[in-house]
This record gives structure tokens, C-alpha cells and sequence, in this order.
């Protein structure tokens, strides 16, 4: 391939496309995730569909667009709750017992406030659409839904030592195996797969930082082995089968003014003593006047094989440490892979990260340092329609010792100041970013920003008071017809803005059911439909929508043309879009049912999905599927 231009030795290593026709000849030796990314990297020349066809894509009646105490999808498919908070993930696990709570059946039950859902086939390689494992984020807790006596206010206060510990566990992520029998997905009981990740699950740290003496603590002299995870928010699967979790929001866990070297560092994170869990109290490692360094371990992309269920989760220094929404990864036709991740906070920015190397898809070992080595950019978006990544590189420009850049390290502990300096533009709440499969366009979700003054708008986030959110597209360059996702310079424009009719901007054929506020995650289907989940938090009462899944096409003659296919319970934000290869799933995380103002364990606005007396509402993962069998959406 003629733009395989990386400085490798061509005379000792296959062609990259040699690579990839023996990759697709020889799956089993896959993974199947990389045989499926590699399938839709290959041809970018067919649109998802031809334009001028009758009518869209999309043919499902829309689900009602109205908030209710339960879920509710559209007609004729069904939506099944696969597993809730409580649930048994390893084999000895009791019970759930809302009023006998323990950190110890905590650490073997599923987790709080599920987020991310990674579907990865089993067996590895086989690509199967009926049976694989779900890797899933809890990302935090709601103590007072979760524990009787408390309200929301009491979180940093009264939550106990005993609760606190619940809630430690209660974080993390979870491994479970799901199998499609008669339509039906189900947990597989004692699953040699099964596996909890807690604050207790100790990480190894690589890249730039590992090592670094800002890492380094009491109880870890080294720099380089961190107990836990924090705030995992979404993520993303990588082609070599395994998943990147991204730590986002881990500042509120933190007691203690920051002072000294760190403090600058911390405050730009919104580390200020202000924590909303009580965990500082308990544990010196969440004081930072007891253990300064211990927020620097937090904030990362963390890669999780789930294949495995004794590796060490691993923390990737070399992409950054910010406030990670998510990580999706894409192959480069020259082998190389580019991850990008939004940095969700109002007027953070976009980051992207390239490897040095190429990966390998023949032997996934051979991918464990993959992304170690490369370079970390960050976006900036000029009104002419051109975007720019911009290198943060130790030495580079203003990333030098008169600014406290010492050395690499520091440039991706603080990559928000990295970023300031460098010019990146500040965006109104960077989340969910993924390349389309079908076109290799990339599509980043601007949740809002109420902060933002007419003064600061600008055409990438063209609002102020931007209430509702809006979705911008990315264009990489084609190089010998393959999207370039490794390019300096791509192009972008705004492809919806959210909000209802009237202030938001669709195709003029959306409904009345079709405007969405705050979107958030995305996915894409194999037609390379764009599937947007929502997160509106307490503007969903004066929206007065549900949270839930938007479908639409990204081309043609219905492109941006929302339809409203499943809706939240009350309280609830959409989580974790994840379809299964085949289309015929799709599982969605229903994340803090109840989160609404007023309402606690003992009266609570939802007992979503149980509706038992006593029992609390329970974040649930729902498996979507077609009453016929058939492909989801169409
Ligand atoms: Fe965890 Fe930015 O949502
Ligand atoms: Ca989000
Ligand atoms: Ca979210």
C-alpha cells in the first residue's frame, strides 16, 4: 500500500495489507472484533446507502417520548433487563439484600451505576452474536439511594466507614458471560470469565508517567502500581480484544485543600476540597493533605483485557490525564491506530492520541505497548471549516521547563495546561467521540454548557447558554480512499444541533418525538447509523423528556433525521449503546434510576426495574431485541 509510510524495516515486515488479507483468512487466530474492524476499514467507497432510496432506513415507529416510572421502546421490539445492581457476578456471591449490605457481597455483586458495555464475542476470534462477554463501568454511587436514612446533601457526610466500603466496591467494572438462547439473553451462571474490578483490584501505570516521582505514594513508593479505578464513565473496545475504560470525574472523590507543588495541578482538575463522598474521612489515600500524589494516579484510560480474567489492568499514561468521558479506537490503513477522547467538562477540549507503532493483528500479545509509545494531540477548530491537532510534545513550543514541563510525564499528568498553552479550543462538554464504520467521518457528542457567554461562542460551539448540546462531524482526509485518522489537518462542521423544534436543528422531516437534549454516548450500527444515547441530569424535568436512544442516518437524503426509539425511567441517564456485530442486539446501561431532585431509598421517584416494596431502584443493563429476530432499527 503505497501509504504505508511508517519508518519500519520493510524489508523484515509485511505489508499492512498483506497483514489484513491474512488476518481475514485466518479469524480464529483473531480476535473477531479485529477481523469486523478491519472488514469496514477496507472500503470506504460504498455510502451506508444509496441515496434517492424512498424513504429512511430507519423504518420503527418511535417509542413515546415521555417519562415514566418504567422503560419503554419502541413497538415490536422487547427491552429485557439482563442484570441489576446487586446481582450475583461471581459464583459465591449471596444475594442482594438492600437492608443487609456488605462490602464484601458488594465485591462480588454487580456494581453501581453501570455506564460503558463492551460486547466481545467468545469464543475470541469467532465473532458470535449469541454469545460473548459484557465488560461494564460503574462509573459512581448514589449514597443515598442506595442506603436507607440519607439524602442527597449527606453524601460527603454522613455516608458511614461501613457504607463507604460498599461503595468502594460497589465502583469498578464487572466481566459476565451472556448467552442468546431462544431470543433470549441470559448470565452464565459460575463463568470462568466472571470477574469484579474494584478500588481494591491493584493496576500496573505505563507510559511517559509510570515511575514518575508525582505518582508516587506512601503505599506505593514505586510510582507504578495504583489500587482501583475510579469514575469509569464510557470507553471503548480495542481491535486486539481487549477494552479501554475511561476514569473521568475521580477529582470529587478527594477530601483536603491542596497545597503545595500539587496544588495548582489539582485545581485545575476541580480538586478544591469540596468532595462529594465522605471516603477522606476514612481512608488517608482520599486526603490529599495526607497523600498529595494519589489524584495524579486517577484520570487515565485504563485497558482491561476481558479475556483474561487475572491480568493486570493496565493504566495508559501516554493518552493523557484528564476528565476521560470515553476512548474509541481506529485503524490506520498504515497500521497505526488513533484513539480519541473527549475531555467531558465545559470548556475542556478534544484529544486525540496516534501509536507509534503498527498493530499486530496476528499475535494480540504483541499489541501490549501498543499504546505506550505516540503522540497526544489536542483539537483546535477554526471557523473556516478546518481542524488542526496540535502535538503535545515535551519541548514542543511553550511545553518546556519555563512553563513546569519537565519532561513528557508532566505533559500528560497535566494535559489540560499542555492543551491551554498549546491554543486547543475549548468546547462545550467534549464526550462520546467514534469514527463512523461505514464512512470513516468521526462524530463528537457536545453534551452543553450553560456557562457559555455570547462572547465566547464560536463556530464549533456556535451558542451561548448552550442548554441543549449539538453534535459535530469530522472529516479525515482519504489517502488512496482510506480515511487518514492519523492526519495533521481534517475538516468539521456542526451536524445537529439538539433542542426542540424551533431551537434545535434537525432534518425538517423529525418529529415531534425526534428532538433530543444533552447527547452524550453514541454508537454506531454495522449500516453505520448513528445511535445517540442522552444525559440531560436535572434538566430532564424542565425538558420534560425522557433520557434514551435517538437513531438517524449520517448520509444521505434523511441524514440527521432523529428518531426516538427507547426511553429511560425516570431519573435515569442513557449509558453504554453497544450493538452485537450482527445488529440483531442492541444493550443499553440504565444508569442512576431515581437520580431525580427529592428522591432517596426510602421515597423514591422510581423502584425501576424491580417494583417491589422496599426494594430501591437498581442501574440495569437491557438487552434490546426485534420481536421477529431482525435487524435493530429497521
Ligand atoms: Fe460520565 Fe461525562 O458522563
Ligand atoms: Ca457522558
Ligand atoms: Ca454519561
Amino acid at each position: 500500500m503505497s501509504n504505508d509510510d511508517i519508518g519500519v524495516n520493510p524489508s523484515t515486515e509485511p505489508s499492512f495489507s498483506a497483514l489484513v488479507d491474512m488476518a481475514l483468512s485466518r479469524r480464529t487466530v483473531l480476535g473477531g472484533i479485529a477481523a469486523a474492524a478491519l472488514v469496514r476499514q477496507v472500503d470506504f467507497s460504498t455510502p451506508a446507502r444509496a441515496a434517492g432510496m424512498a424513504g429512511p432506513s430507519l423504518t420503527f415507529a418511535e417509542a413515546p417520548h415521555s417519562i415514566g416510572e418504567s422503560h419503554q421502546v419502541a413497538p415490536g421490539y422487547d427491552a429485557s433487563v439482563l442484570i441489576r445492581w446487586g446481582d450475583k457476578v461471581l459464583a459465591d456471591a449471596p444475594a442482594f439484600d438492600p437492608l443487609g449490605q456488605s462490602a464484601a457481597a458488594q465485591a462480588r455483586q454487580f456494581g453501581y451505576n453501570n455506564d460503558f458495555i463492551g460486547y466481545c464475542p467468545l469464543p475470541l476470534g469467532s465473532g458470535a452474536s449469541d454469545h460473548g462477554l459484557l465488560v461494564v463501568n460503574h462509573e459512581y454511587t448514589d449514597s443515598w439511594l442506595m442506603f436507607p436514612g440519607l439524602t442527597e446533601k449527606d453524601g460527603a457526610t454522613k455516608v458511614t466507614r461501613e457504607q463507604a466500603q460498599i461503595e468502594l466496591a460497589a465502583h469498578g467494572l464487572s466481566v459476565i458471560e451472556i448467552r442468546r438462547l431462544n431470543g433470549h439473553w441470559r448470565v452464565v451462571e459460575d463463568s470462568a470469565y466472571a470477574r469484579r474490578i474494584t478500588l481494591d483490584t491493584a493496576m500496573a501505570v505505563s507510559g511517559p508517567a509510570a515511575g514518575h516521582g508525582r505518582l508516587k505514594t506512601k503505599d506505593d513508593p514505586s510510582g507504578r502500581l495504583v489500587l482501583g479505578t475510579l469514575n469509569n464513565c464510557a470507553g471503548g473496545l480495542t481491535p486486539w480484544g481487549t477494552i479501554l475504560t475511561a476514569e473521568e470525574n475521580f477529582h470529587q472523590y478527594f477530601a483536603g485543600v491542596p497545597q503545595g507543588p500539587e496544588a495548582a495541578a489539582h485545581k485545575r482538575l476541580g480538586l478544591v476540597g469540596k468532595p462529594e463522598y465522605s471516603w477522606g474521612q476514612y481512608f488517608d489515600r482520599f486526603d490529599v493533605t495526607r497523600e498529595p500524589n494519589e489524584p495524579n494516579r486517577f484520570g487515565w484510560l485504563v485497558e482491561v483485557d476481558p479475556y483474561d480474567p487475572k491480568a493486570q489492568p493496565v493504566k495508559r499514561t501516554a493518552l493523557g490525564r484528564f476528565k476521560h468521558e470515553a476512548a474509541n479506537v481506529v485503524v490506520n490503513a498504515n497500521g497505526r491506530v488513533s484513539v480519541y477522547s473527549g475531555d467531558d467538562e465545559r470548556f475542556e477540549y478534544l484529544y486525540r492520541f496516534v501509536s507509534r507503532d503498527r498493530v499486530d493483528l496476528l499475535n494480540r500479545a504483541n499489541n501490549r505497548r501498543l499504546l505506550d509509545d505516540g503522540i497526544l494531540y489536542a483539537a483546535k477548530f477554526h471557523a473556516d471549516g478546518r481542524l488542526i491537532w496540535l502535538p503535545l510534545i515535551f519541548g514542543n513550543g511553550p511545553l518546556n521547563p519555563g512553563n513546569g514541563f519537565h519532561s513528557q510525564a508532566d505533559v500528560v499528568i497535566e494535559a489540560r495546561r499542555a492543551a491551554d498553552l498549546m491554543g486547543a479550543t475549548p468546547m462545550d462538554r467534549p464526550e462520546d467521540v467514534e469514527t463512523n464504520p461505514v464512512t470513516g467521518k468521526v462524530y463528537m457528542m457536545c453534551t452543553n454548557n450553560t456557562n457559555r457567554k455570547a462572547e465566547q461562542t464560536d463556530a464549533a460551539n456556535p451558542r451561548a447558554n448552550n442548554v441543549h448540546g449539538h453534535v459535530i462531524e469530522m472529516v479525515p482526509p482519504m489517502v488512496d480512499g482510506q480515511p487518514d485518522h492519523t492526519a495533521l489537518d481534517y475538516t468539521w462542521s456542526v451536524f445537529l444541533l439538539a433542542g426542540p423544534k424551533g431551537q434545535g436543528r434537525y432534518h425538517p422531516e423529525t418529529s415531534e418525538s425526534g428532538w433530543m437534549s444533552a447527547p452524550d454516548n453514541l454508537a454506531f450500527d454495522p449500516a453505520g447509523r448513528l445511535w445517540i444515547s442522552t444525559d440531560q441530569g436535572s434538566a430532564q424535568a424542565t425538558n420534560n423528556i425522557p433520557d434514551g436512544m435517538y437513531a438517524m442516518e449520517t448520509e444521505g437524503p434523511f441524514r440527521a433525521l432523529s428518531k426516538f426509539f427507547y426511553a429511560c425511567p425516570r431519573g435515569a441517564e442513557m449509558c453504554g449503546p453497544m450493538f452485537t456485530p450482527d445488529g440483531k442486539t442492541l444493550f443499553v446501561a440504565v444508569q442512576h434510576p431515581g437520580e431525580n431532585k427529592g428522591s432517596t431509598f426510602d421515597a423514591p421517584s422510581t423502584r425501576f426495574p424491580d417494583f417491589q416494596p422496599g426494594m430501591p431502584p437498581r442501574p440495569s443493563v437491557v438487552a434490546i431485541t426485534k420481536k421477529d429476530g431482525g435487524v435493530i432499527g429497521s
